[in-house]
Formats: structure tokens, sequence, C-alpha cells
């Protein structure tokens, strides 16, 4: 994408479905027998696609209607999946882990390759295996492939992550949905995606109480029948185009947001003196003046969300001071600060903190996305920067960014696809 900075956005964006909401709910559809489940709100993005061909490549009719406004995913399930995933699927996205589960749940059995690891971790998913192990499964890993089966049914029983994870907590809450009694997760991740899931879990007759301070338990049912759920906005992506409209001093309004999801990124805002007003679900913001510098450790939700790390790294880059980022969740998670140093930034990283000396301007450059966010950062960077900016390698962005160059241009920016 070629990006000509210098112009300050204005105008409103609604924000799309989310990703990360998305993935996990259309695998409830593998807990499903002869049944539909019907999606609103699914969003157009490559990743959403890929789970969508695994999904039919394991039996599953899919529909998809999107009208630039609404979208809707229908999937009509046989009464017998299959339940190996192909290789070259499962490679294209790592969020294929989150099959596991729900095939083992209502299969007894499935075979799917190891995600593999990416720009910002090993990404292992031994905390997903340890839980399934626990409700009875036997698991073995050949060549890079996790076969797991179960004699009968899972069998629910207390589980305690040793890590809140997002996608353990998916993982195993769609397999304690057919196991046989209850099963209770504790230390579970708090994402919103996880009470999306559990919204999800209910419609298709699973009951899922919220339990305690960090904890779900979950009633498993014989067989589930069809439902129909919404995927709630997308958090990551609303904050992205928020931090747009901060870099470069314009008057935005971002809609379909939900406050409550983005408050840590808000809090963070108002303490760099951002100007921006919230009201309802629309967040506004107007031009101001530098951002202050500011302190940041990214933690498990309801903290500092990873995933709008390296944004707010490139809205920091300009403030009038010395800010910190700290990155608790991911081992690598700051491949994207030598590129926004090719664009005149001055971010300099001591093991898991990024050390951020604002400049005054940032100027155009050819850089690499390496990962989603760190695509996005540099496509907000390129927005800010003075000249011309060119961003290599946006399958990473297509990944997670539904028509990020039409919103952007909606917003009044000049941006290109080559
Ligand atoms: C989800 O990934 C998101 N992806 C990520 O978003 C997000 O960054 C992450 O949650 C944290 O919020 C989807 O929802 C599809 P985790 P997930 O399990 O489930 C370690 C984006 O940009 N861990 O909470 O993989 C892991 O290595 C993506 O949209 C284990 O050690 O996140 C990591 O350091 C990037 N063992 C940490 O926990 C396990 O079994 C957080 O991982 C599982 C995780």
């Amino acid at each position: 994408m070629k990006i000509t900075g210098g112009i300050p956005l204005k105008g409103t964006i609604k924000t799309q479905g989310a990703k990360n909401a998305a993935l996990p709910v259309m695998a409830v559809a593998l807990l499903l027998r002869g049944e539909t489940l019907t999606l609103d709100n699914v969003p157009d993005l490559y990743d959403i696609h890929s789970m969508m061909e695994i999904l039919q490549t394991l039996g599953v009719d899919v529909e998809y209607k999107h009208d630039g406004k609404n979208s809707q995913a229908i999937f009509r399930v046989p009464d017998e999946l299959k339940w190996e995933v192909p290789e070259s699927l499962a490679r294209k996205m790592r969020a294929s882990s989150l099959m596991l589960g729900p095939l083992l749940a209502n299969c007894g059995r499935v075979s799917l390759p190891l995600p593999g690891g990416c720009s910002i971790g090993a990404r292992p998913i031994d905390l997903h295996l340890k839980g399934l192990k626990q409700m009875g499964a036997e698991i073995d890993i050949k060549d890079g492939v996790v076969h797991a089966r179960v004699k009968g049914r899972l069998r629910g029983r207390r589980i305690y992550l040793d890590f809140p994870s997002v996608g353990a907590t998916e993982n195993l809450m769609m397999a304690a949905s057919l196991a046989s009694g209850e099963t209770i997760i504790e230390n579970i991740a708090r994402e919103p995606e996880i009470d999306n899931l559990a919204a999800t879990l209910r419609c298709i007759g699973v009951t899922v109480e919220l339990e305690g301070v960090g904890g779900v338990r979950i009633k498993g049912i014989d067989k589930a029948h069809s439902g129909r759920d919404k995927v709630i906005p997308d958090r990551i992506e609303a904050c992205t185009y928020i931090l747009a409209g901060v870099m470069t001093n314009g008057h935005i309004k971002v809609e379909d947001v939900v406050p409550s999801h983005i408050d840590a990124i808000l809090a963070k805002m108002e303490e760099a003196r951002a100007k921006f007003t919230v009201k309802k679900n629309v967040v506004e913001i107007f031009p101001a003046k530098r951002l202050h510098p500011v302190t940041i450790k990214t933690m498990p939700y309801p903290g500092f969300p990873t995933d709008s790390q390296p944004q707010m790294a490139a809205a920091l880059s300009l403030a009038a001071g010395v800010s910190t980022i700290e990155e608790s969740v991911f081992q690598a998670r700051f491949l994207y600060a030598q590129e926004l140093n090719r664009m005149g930034a001055n971010i300099q990283i001591s093991r898991d903190v990024a050390i951020i000396r604002g400049v005054e301007n940032l100027h155009g450059a050819a850089v690499k996305a390496t990962d989603l966010r760190a695509g996005a950062a540099l496509i907000i960077a390129g927005l800010a920067a003075k000249g011309e900016t060119r961003v290599e390698d946006m399958i990473h962005v297509w990944r997670g960014y539904e028509a990020i160059d039409k919103k952007l241009t909606d917003l009044g920016a000049k941006v290109e696809l080559m």
C-alpha cells in the first residue's frame, strides 16, 4: 500500500465484526450435527475465509453474504463431520487450533497439524492439550500433527489454567459443551471475545455461567440445536482508527464501538492528553497538541491489549517526551520498531521494553509489515509521516483489517494499493 501522509483524517467509519470473536464462534459450528449455526456481523477477512475453507473440507456447508454494510454467515452442518484438518489449510491460520476442542467433543477424535509459530512468538498450545487430557483425551503428536481421541465422551471436571490463555479458554469451553457432566474452568481469559463465545454456546443450548472472578461453569449437553448469534465489534480495529485520527491530528468518528471493551486504551489516551469524547457507541477524536509521553505494560484483559501495542508505539513516537511500553504477553512483539525507526522514529528495545523517544515528525519510507498489528502500526505512521510511505507484505494486514484502503480513503487519506 502506498500512503501519502500529512493529511489530517476527517469523517466517520464503522467498526467491523471482531476477527478474534468471529473465529471461535465459527468453530462452534463443529459442535452441531445436522443443525445450522447463523452468525451476523462476520467480517470479510482473509483469516475468516481460511476458517470457512477448513470448515468446508470437514463437511460443513458454508454460505457467506456481505452487502458492504451487513454480513451474515450460515453454517449447515451434516450428521457426520470429518475430523482430519488438512495440513495446507491448518498452516494458513494459527486459529485452526480452535477446532481441537469442538471436533474432539463431537466426533471423539481429531487430527490437526500443530499451528506454526509466527513473528510474535512460539505460540504453543500446551495449555489447550493439558486441559483436554484432563477431560479424558489421549493425545500424541507425530510429525507436527496432533492426534487426539477419547473413548466414549469427554468427562467434565475442574480445570485450572496456568495462564489466562484466550485460545485455551475457548477450546476448553467448546470441549466442555458436549462433555458428560459439569466442567469448571478457572483463571480463564476475560477478553470480550470470551463473552461472545459464551453467548453463542448458549444459543445452541449449552448452559454457560461465568463463575466467581475468573471462572466459568459449563454443563455438557448430549445434542446441540440450531442457533443464531452476532459477532461483537472489533475493539482492536477500532483502536487502530482512533489512533490514526490522533496521529494525523484529525477529526473523526469511529462508530459501533463498545467503550468498555477499550477502557485501557481510552485511559492511556486521556493520560497522554489526546482530545476525544465517548458517546454511547461512538468515539469522536478532535485535533489536539502533541501527545504527552506515557508508560504502558501490556496485560491480559482488562489490561492494555497486546494487539494494540504496535499501534500505540507508533502514536507515541510523535509524543513530546520519552514513553515506555513493556510487552508481557508475547515473547517478541517489537519487530515493527526497526521499521518505524526507518521513518524517523527513535525506538530502542531492551529485552521486553520499548523505549520511545518522541520526535517532531516522521518521514515516509519503504517498510515491511511483519505481522498483522505491526502492519497496522506502519500504515497509521505513514498517514502521519511527511511524504510517501510504501508498506510491503500487506497480506498480513488483510488477515485482520476489512477494506482498510477504502475505510482510510473515506476518511480523506491518500492511499493506493500497488
Ligand atoms: C489470541 O491469541 C488472539 N488471537 C491474539 O490476537 C491475541 O494477541 C492473544 O489472544 C492475546 O490477547 C485470536 O483470538 C485468534 P493466548 P492466542 O493463548 O489465543 C502463551 C491478533 O493480532 N500460551 O492468550 O494465541 C502464548 O505463547 C492476534 O489478532 C502458552 O504458553 O493467545 C502467549 O505468549 C495476535 N501456551 C500467551 O500465552 C498455550 O497453550 C498468550 O496467548 C497458550 C498460550
